[in-house]
Order: C-alpha cells, then structure tokens, then sequence
C-alpha cells in the first residue's frame, strides 16, 4: 500500500507500538512527526529511521502530550515541516494506578485534545482536505482488570469518545475518519511496567493474577498492531469502527447492538 504524499503524526512513537507503526507508515512512504516525552528513546529512534528511509521523511520532537500547548505547538510544527496533515495516531498511554490523575492526563484528556487539534488541521470544516485519526483504547476496556482500575477506565473513555466523534465527523462532514483500536497484551516496556510498584502502587500484589492473564490470552508482537492500524488507514470504509486485536482472534472488530430508545 502507498501512502505517498501522505503525512502522519504519531504519539509516543518512540517505541512499542508506537514505533511498529512508524515503521509501517515510513515504508509504505508517507512523511512521519514522531512525537514523544522521551528524548533518549526518541533520538535513538530518529537515527535509525534515518539509517533505513533517509533523514527527510521524519522528525522526532519532544512532547509531553498532557502539556496541551507542547501538544499543540507539536502539530504546528509537523505541519510547518511537512506542508500538511493526513494522518494522526494518538498513541501515547502510560500504566499508572499510584498517579492515577496523570494516568488519565495522558491517557484521556490527551486523545481528547490530540482529536481536536488533528481536526483543526484535517476538517473540511476548517477549509482542510480530511484524514484520518486513530486512537489507542485497549482490550481492558471489555476484559475488566482488578489490576487496573483508572487504566481500565481511560480506555472505556477513549472508545466511548471516539465513537461519538466519528458520528460527529459523519454527521458533520468533516471528511475525517475516526476510529478506535483495542490491542490485547502486547510486548512493550509498558506491558512488563506491572510488576512495578511505583506503577501500580497497592495493585502491585494482584501481579501474580495478571501474569497468568498474559499467559492464559498470550502475548502479541507491536508489528501485528501496526497491521491492524494500516488496515485502519487504507479502508476507507471504517469510521466509528472499534477494532480489536487478540491472540486467539487477531485482528478483528468489535459489534455493538443496534441503538434502541
Ligand atoms: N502493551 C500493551 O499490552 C498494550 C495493550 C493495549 C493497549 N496498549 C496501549 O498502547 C499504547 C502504546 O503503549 P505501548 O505498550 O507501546 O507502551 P510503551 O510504554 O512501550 O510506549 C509508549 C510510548 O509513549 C511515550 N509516552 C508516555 N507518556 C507520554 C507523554 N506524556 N507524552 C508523550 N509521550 C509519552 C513513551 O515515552 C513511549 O515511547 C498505549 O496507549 C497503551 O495504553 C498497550
């Protein structure tokens, strides 16, 4: 698939997932703004995307995305130096129940205003061509975790907004598909974050129990969630549409219930 002429932005693509669909997206030759906290990680990543697709095609800027004007002045400059915007993957997601306000920060209020301003700069509303935004939710968001409480709760809130800002986007016109993707277990830094204390705080002593989930629903690879957001991307026919991605299934979607008063 092509994406050429395309340019996408990408939260927390410094590394996980995030970075998988980087990768994707670089080699199917759209432009790439890594945005992410992390300078260490995301000039390491910058290097080697430079080394495989030549230094034109991305950039790494350092954002906090729970700062909305560092998130806000991230998208300007992804636009200023790539002349436009297609494509916008609010990734970023942390695993803390001890500072479970940041936790919804990064993990909500993020997407929330990461949607918005990826609207500003792809809504036929403002004058734009559309695009398309992807948001991270998770599989805790229908396997509820005791382990997890506020984590579980920021990914209900990503679907439930999402969905409502597809039919927004519908009933709108913004020319903007908006879809949610909901990754079971995946093989990342925040996966093994778990067994951390300063993660979990007093949820710490149920990791015996969410070991044995990951070993009862098994474990993915991040490429295997790049896939799934690609197929996110090229169909023109998803919006509102909720995808999940399990070891026992793969990539699938979620059904709702026809709506009924
Ligand atoms: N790993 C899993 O099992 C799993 C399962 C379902 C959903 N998810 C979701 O997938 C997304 C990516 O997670 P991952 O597993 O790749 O995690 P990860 O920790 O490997 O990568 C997350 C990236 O986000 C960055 N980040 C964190 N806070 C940030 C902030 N405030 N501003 C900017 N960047 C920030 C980190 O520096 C890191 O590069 C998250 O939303 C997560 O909740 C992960």
């Amino acid at each position: 698939m092509s994406l050429i002429g395309k340019v996408a932005l990408v939260t927390g693509g410094a590394q996980g997932i995030g970075r998988a669909v980087v990768q994707l997206l670089l080699q199917s030759s759209a432009k790439v703004a890594v945005v992410d906290l992390n300078k260490i990680c995301g000039e390491q990543c910058k290097t080697q995307l430079d080394a495989e697709f030549g230094e034109d095609n991305s950039i790494f800027i350092q954002c906090d995305v729970s700062n909305g004007e560092a998130l806000k002045d991230a998208f300007q400059s992804t636009v200023d130096r790539f002349g436009r915007l297609d494509i916008v993957i609010n990734n970023a997601g942390i695993n803390n129940e001890k500072n479970w306000e940041k936790t919804i920060q990064v993990n909500l209020t993020s997407v929330i205003k990461g949607t918005y301003l990826a609207l500003e700069h792809m809504s036929k509303e403002n004058g734009k061509e559309g695009g398309i935004i992807i948001n991270v939710s998770s599989m805790a968001a229908f396997l509820h975790s005791p382990h997890q409480p506020v984590y579980t709760a920021t990914k209900h809130g990503v679907i439930g907004f999402t969905r409502a800002m597809a039919d927004a986007s519908c009933v709108g016109n913004y020319g903007v598909r908006i879809n949610v993707l909901c990754p079971a277990f995946v093989d990342t830094p925040l996966l093994h974050s778990v067994e951390n204390e300063d993660n979990m705080g007093k949820f710490v002593k149920f990791k015996d129990d969410f070991k044995h989930r990951m070993d009862k629903f098994g474990v993915l690879k991040p490429s295997l969630i790049a896939e799934g957001m690609m197929k996110l991307i090229v169909d023109t026919s998803l919006n509102g549409a909720v995808m999940k991605i399990t070891c026992s299934k793969g990539i699938h979607f979620h059904t709702y219930e026809p709506m009924s008063a």
